[in-house]
């Protein structure tokens, strides 16, 4: 705990992520292995000029009242003990702010004073990079060090929870703490749902293209959503989320001995039980077949799923044909370094 500053104007910055193990696996109990990318989402916070809580982003803007924060934040509170989760993706449907809204409620008492908070972000919004758990993450610790009524800051563990609430009812009414955990912490981290993220050790020379399907998922909540129904339709289907998490083991102690043959053919498995469970696209298997016939070690999709993005495991000598087999196979490489710091206070 560190004496508040009088500022009345923060910036915080959080990395995306990629997810190199473990979606949806997580959310059953088991490993992910996931490493912060190199763009950020930036968050400036300062006193509401006009006595509103105003949310912007690019070309979008909402104002609450302090009593239409709270009455959000009591109805998505109640959503969640309930597990009414139609509540939940009616409201994100409805507002674009509604987490990060949710943040601010959860993170703020009823009595201070509103906020202006202004996002922008160089990750693709919407396609598994993680743009939601790092502008949770980021929003997160910006409003920790702004307001003039506490006298402290809060902890790690407060910003962790405040981050994660916003995940939740991004993703739906149910998420891991994985994307707010790894734009946290940032490097490669291993995570168990509940669990802080830890850091993992990696050797240098993991080097990965992410290749955009540029085909919008829809939300995680919906990926989640559908995910959901299919295991409840067959509770046996549990083995597979249980393979994931073997998959994940094998993947980590590959990763740690820069194994890369081993750690490609993981990915490869992993790709092939998130089709299993319905969470893959037939334009993210074109484009995981196409960067594996150009020379990549393995691919697999990556986030949610249901579109959005894959990544591919290359070396620098394979890394531009790799790049080149997407984009031919329609979709946009991108490269960008990997296992970069966490979230960070800018000013
Ligand atoms: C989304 O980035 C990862 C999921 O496992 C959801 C979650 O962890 O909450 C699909």
């Amino acid at each position: 705990m560190m004496a508040r500053s009088s500022s009345s104007l923060h910036t915080a910055c959080a990395p995306g992520k990629i997810i190199l193990f473990g979606e949806h696996a997580v959310n059953r109990g088991q490993l992910a292995l996931a490493a912060a990318v190199g763009l950020r989402t930036t968050c400036v916070v300062r006193e509401s000029r006009e006595g509103l809580w105003v949310f912007r982003s690019g070309q979008r803007q909402v104002a609450y009242s302090s009593e239409s924060l709270q009455t959000l934040v009591e109805r998505l509170d109640t959503a969640l003990a309930t597990r009414d989760f139609a509540t939940i993706t009616g409201a994100t449907a409805a507002d674009f702010f509604t987490s990060s809204a949710y943040v601010v409620g959860r993170a703020k008492a009823r009595e201070a004073a509103p906020l202006e908070i202004a996002f922008t972000s160089d990750l693709p919004i919407g396609f598994g990079l993680g743009s939601g758990g790092a502008a949770h993450v980021a929003l997160a610790v910006a409003v920790a060090h702004s307001g003039a009524s506490a006298a402290v800051l809060p902890g790690a563990a407060e910003i962790s929870a405040w981050a994660l609430a916003g995940d939740r009812i991004a993703h739906g009414g149910v998420a891991s703490g994985l994307d707010t955990q790894t734009s946290l912490v940032g490097g490669v981290i291993e995570y168990r749902d509940g669990e802080v993220g830890r850091p993992l050790p990696v050797p240098a020379g993991l080097r990965v293209v992410i290749g955009n399907t540029g085909i919008a998922k829809g939300t995680t909540g919906s990926v989640n959503g559908r995910v959901r129904r299919w295991l409840e339709e067959d509770s046996a289907r549990m083995a597979i989320f249980v393979e994931m998490g073997g998959i994940a083991q094998a993947g980590r102690e590959a990763l740690l001995a820069a194994n890369w043959a081993q750690l490609g053919v993981r990915m490869n498995e992993a790709h092939a039980l998130l089709q299993q469970i319905g969470a893959s696209h037939p334009q993210l298997d074109a484009l995981c077949e196409a960067a594996r016939r150009a020379g990549a070690r393995g691919a697999k999709l990556t986030g949610a799923g249901g579109g959005g993005v894959m990544i591919a495991l290359v070396e620098e000598s394979t890394q531009p044909a790799v790049a080149r087999a997407i984009r031919e196979a329609g979709g946009t490489p991108l490269l960008t370094d990997i296992g970069v710091g966490g979230a960070a206070l800018v000013t």
